[in-house]
């Protein structure tokens, strides 16, 4: 709680009149001039937020608390290079990774070089070490430096070039590898190690396993005619793999030659990386112009972010909003559904940006906040989740907040308009239910169904208890014109600013993330037992273990 935030105590005591009233009293009484208050466009997107349990009063007193609380201060603050991740002392700069010509020199040097990679790989004057050209691509990378670029690949399938296939790779289980690896020719496979410390345990692991596929086919191909194997090594690496990191020295040590690494800097964090040299996968999938179109996208909503009114501003009402709900209306989690099957993978991507970035309760007065922070992101794509947990959402009694992401056009347009393929009808009719699901949920989930609604749809009386719907859930569409690489850079920042709004509202460094680094250096003390198994008696480490862990540990290393 704010105790001296006057914004913070007004919301507080608003939240109690709207507590008891439901959305159907809401929209009976309190959604005037509709399109004004509940509703922003901005270059092609729509955010209706009218199904929120909001009234215009709550907006107003939201937008008195972004204003209490800095917001324009904190952009400026992140525009003019300060270290506002001040934990790592880091700046944060990923906007001036998509900034076009007012990109910094070096951002743009390393962005020639991206492409000029991609045009070798595309024109297949990149060969692999026997001569063959690269036909697949595997991104070995993990976090930030896998799930928005994997997203992004994904999304534009439809865009996909025809020459390489790209393929990621992030778990350490070496299930994820082999699967991968057995299906793949070393002679035509280039990998790309993706981390930005370059000391990543899972990504090492892969890379190293990776490097030893390689190399082990040439070795036992050049068997067959004589050649130095040991002074082939380097070459061989040379031709297969290419690394994206801040971590010159490491990638140099690992094999990598300088000239196949394309850095980024540490004022990049990691789960807003995918503009970096981190994209390059996306580059590779889609081309050049697909590329520069995503980072105009995002360039598009930066310029929204920073310019736009309080009262017009997309990503700060997302943020708003999430305060609302989760401060306010306590509700724990947020789950995102975006009905467009090329789009499965953004719930995965929101996961870490918003949880590694707010899920956080030491503020930057390293004080405890006694607040709620980041809820709990979920989400699948829509349709799918309808038939495994929206029955929870909509009579399971959880205060849920919801985004549903819809998108007007099919991403696959030529497939349903062409007149020429016959099964174009059928097409239009996916698109068709998809957004007419999508429309239904978010309504049902606000309005429900009273007894007498369903009494009058002809529901017997001793069902009547099981088919009514109390509705009330809140949630927010968002309308995207078509899934182009511009509108998915434009969706990206929007979500991006919202964390980056929400961090200052809840006043938390959202560009650290000390809580993962618990577990690895468990990880650092447990692993010795596993390569040595003979260790564990007698050994302090072991002796010092919790007894649930000794024993989980003991039977394992029976196996
Ligand atoms: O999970 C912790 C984390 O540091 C993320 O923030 C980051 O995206 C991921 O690991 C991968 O890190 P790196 O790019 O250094 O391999």
């Amino acid at each position: 709680m704010y105790k001296n935030n006057y914004s913070w105590q007004q919301l507080n005591e608003h939240s109690e009149f709207i507590k008891p009233l439901h959305l159907r009293e809401l929209f009976q009484k309190y959604r005037q001039n509709y399109q004004q208050n509940f509703c922003l466009q901005h270059n092609g997107l729509i955010l209706d937020f009218g199904k929120q349990r909001i009234t215009a009063k709550t907006l107003q007193l939201l937008r008195n608390f972004a204003d209490q609380m800095q917001i324009q201060t904190w952009i400026q603050k992140m525009l003019n290079g300060e270290k506002i991740n001040h934990t790592e002392h880091r700046a944060v700069g990923h906007i001036k990774l998509r900034a076009g010509n007012n990109a910094p020199p070096e951002v743009k040097n390393v962005l020639r070089r991206m492409e000029n990679f991609a045009d070798q790989i595309h024109n297949a004057t990149w060969k692999g070490h026997s001569g063959k050209a690269i036909k697949n691509i595997v991104s070995l990378g993990i976090g930030g430096s896998d799930l928005g670029t994997r997203m992004v690949v994904i999304a534009l399938s439809a865009l996909h070039l025809p020459q390489v296939k790209l393929h990621f790779v992030s778990n350490v289980d070496s299930a994820d590898l082999v699967k991968k690896l057995t299906s793949l020719n070393p002679e035509t496979t280039l990998f790309i190690v993706e981390s930005k410390t370059f000391t990543t345990q899972e990504t090492m692991r892969n890379a190293e396993s990776a490097k030893a596929w390689i190399l082990n086919f040439f070795h036992e191909k050049s068997k067959n005619f004589s050649g130095n194997l040991v002074e082939n090594e380097n070459e061989i690496v040379k031709k297969h793999f290419v690394a994206v990191s801040t971590n010159i020295e490491a990638t140099q040590k690992f094999g990598i030659p300088p000239e196949n690494v394309f850095e980024f800097w540490d004022w990049v964090g990691g789960r807003f990386s995918l503009w970096s040299a981190i994209g390059l996968p996306i580059l590779l999938a889609v081309g050049k112009k697909h590329f520069a179109d995503f980072l105009a996208g995002a360039n598009d909503m930066d310029e929204h972010f920073i310019h736009s009114d309080l009262d017009k501003n997309l990503p700060l009402t997302l943020a708003l909003l999430s305060v609302w709900n989760t401060n306010f209306l306590n509700a724990p989690s947020f789950a995102v559904f975006p009905y467009s099957q090329s789009l499965t993978r953004f719930p995965r991507y929101l996961q870490q940006l918003e949880m590694e970035s707010n899920g956080k309760t030491v503020d930057r007065n390293a004080q405890i906040v006694d607040f709620a922070t980041s809820p709990i992101v979920w989400g699948t794509a829509g349709t799918n989740g309808q038939h495994s947990y929206f029955q929870l959402l909509h009579q399971g009694g959880q205060i849920v907040a919801s985004d549903f992401i819809c998108v007007k056009k099919s991403d696959f347009p030529e497939f349903i308009t062409d007149s020429k393929n016959k099964n174009s009808q059928h097409l239009q009719q996916h698109q068709n239910i998809l957004l007419a699901n999508c429309l239904a949920q978010s309504a049902a989930l606000a309005f429900g169904q009273t007894a007498d609604e369903a009494k009058k749809y002809g529901i017997s009386d001793d069902l009547l208890a099981y088919r009514t719907f109390k509705g009330n859930q809140p949630s927010t569409t968002l309308i995207l014109p078509e899934l182009t690489p511009f509108v998915l850079g434009q969706l990206l920042a929007l979500y991006e600013h919202k964390v980056f709004c929400l961090g200052v509202l809840w006043n938390l460094n959202s560009f650290d993330q000390w809580g993962v680094e618990l577990g690895k250096h468990l990880a650092g003390k447990i692993l010795p037992f596993f390569k040595d198994k003979n260790n564990t008696k007698n050994d302090e480490v072991f002796n010092n273990l919790d007894s649930s862990t000794q024993l989980l540990l003991d039977s394992l290393l029976k196996c």
